[in-house]
């Protein structure tokens, strides 16, 4: 194989009250990047597209590159890899929004970790690529969460038990769950986003908190839209993001009026995310949650689909 391209959706990571341990993907937007061998040796980055410039083409900055060269390092001490003799070459086209809240260094880094795994002979599993993908979070934002790139990988919801040592256990996709993504023209960056959080809460909080996170996967498992929706409930993080979002109050009561199960801010935001039971109801949530920011003079682009089951794939090899 010369080369090989991939595309990783958007992820919905904290879903409400599980803060950095559940995440959920969504069909679309997402990154689409393509690995190819190269006569150059370790790994280059020829092309970025999407990105306004912002992004870096220095694979040891760029997160997607921060990952790949961490999977050839273990692969040669595993002395699974033949890049002694040939490089890697990554392109990769940008179709999530930069500081978003939907997982935007994460699709690009679990896309490039899975293609070059492929060009490599897909020689680790899709859960066994799960630490490389995270170092390019402790890249992106310093610290290397995994609730946007394990959704991102193996697709569905994901919960991260642990972090040291990883335990991640997939759940089960609820079918009757739509989601609407609204991605306001805003930017947050997910550093500060996690700076205005607070180093400790209170018991009665931290009871508020376990109670909604234990209800929300058993929603998940009961396939219980309206469960999961009140179990978005959260009380020690989005408080303080919620001041970070201009709109955000008014939009998430216009997405309650609309009908919405339950909304709540998608990773660090400034995006946010509904739970419906229809693609109908979605869709007037959708147009609730624009108009609210629309008042405010803030455009926004609405994304609906159901939970997207499959994650990453690989669309085209030659
Ligand atoms: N769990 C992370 C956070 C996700 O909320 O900071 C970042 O997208």
């Amino acid at each position: 194989m010369r080369s090989v391209t991939v595309f990783a959706p958007a992820t919905v990571a904290n879903v409400g009250s599980a803060f950095d341990v559940l995440g959920f993907a969504v069909a679309a937007p997402g990154d689409t990047v393509t690995a190819r061998r190269s006569e150059k040796p370790g790994v280059t980055i020829s092309e970025i597209v999407g990105d306004n410039g912002v992004l870096s083409r220095d694979p040891h900055k760029n997160t997607a590159g921060v990952s790949v060269l961490a999977l050839i390092k273990h692969l040669e001490g595993q002395g699974l890899s033949s890049l002694a003799t040939t490089g890697i070459d990554i392109s990769l086209e940008k179709g999530l929004p930069i500081g978003s809240g939907l997982g935007s260094s994460s699709a690009s880094t679990v896309a490039a970790v899975v293609a070059a795994n492929e060009i490599l002979g897909a020689p680790l599993s899709r859960e066994e690529l799960l630490p490389f993908a995270m170092e390019g979070e402790r890249v992106a934002c310093g610290a290397a969460h995994a609730d946007n790139v394990a959704p991102a990988l193996l697709g569905g919801f994901v919960l991260i038990r642990s972090y040291d040592p990883l335990d991640v256990v997939h759940l089960p996709t609820p079918s009757n769950a739509w989601v609407t993504v609204l991605s306001p023209h805003l930017e947050l960056k997910t550093q500060d986003a996690r700076k205005v959080l607070k180093r400790s809460v209170s018991l009665e909080s931290a009871i508020s908190q376990w109670g909604n996170v234990a209800a929300l996967v058993a929603g998940i498992y009961q396939n219980d839209v309206r469960l999961m929706g009140r179990a978005l409930e959260d009380k020690i993080v989005e408080p303080e993001r919620a001041q970070l979002i201009p709109g955000y109050a008014a939009a998430k009561k216009a997405a309650l009026e609309a009908g919405a199960a339950g909304c709540s801010i998608s990773g660090s935001g400034p995006s946010l995310f509904a739970l419906t039971e229809s693609e109908a109801a979605a869709n007037t949530v959708g147009l609730a949650m624009r108009s609210a920011f629309a008042a405010l003079e803030i455009q926004s682009n609405v994304y609906v689909s159901q939970i997207n089951s499959t994650g990453t794939s690989v669309i085209h090899r030659e």
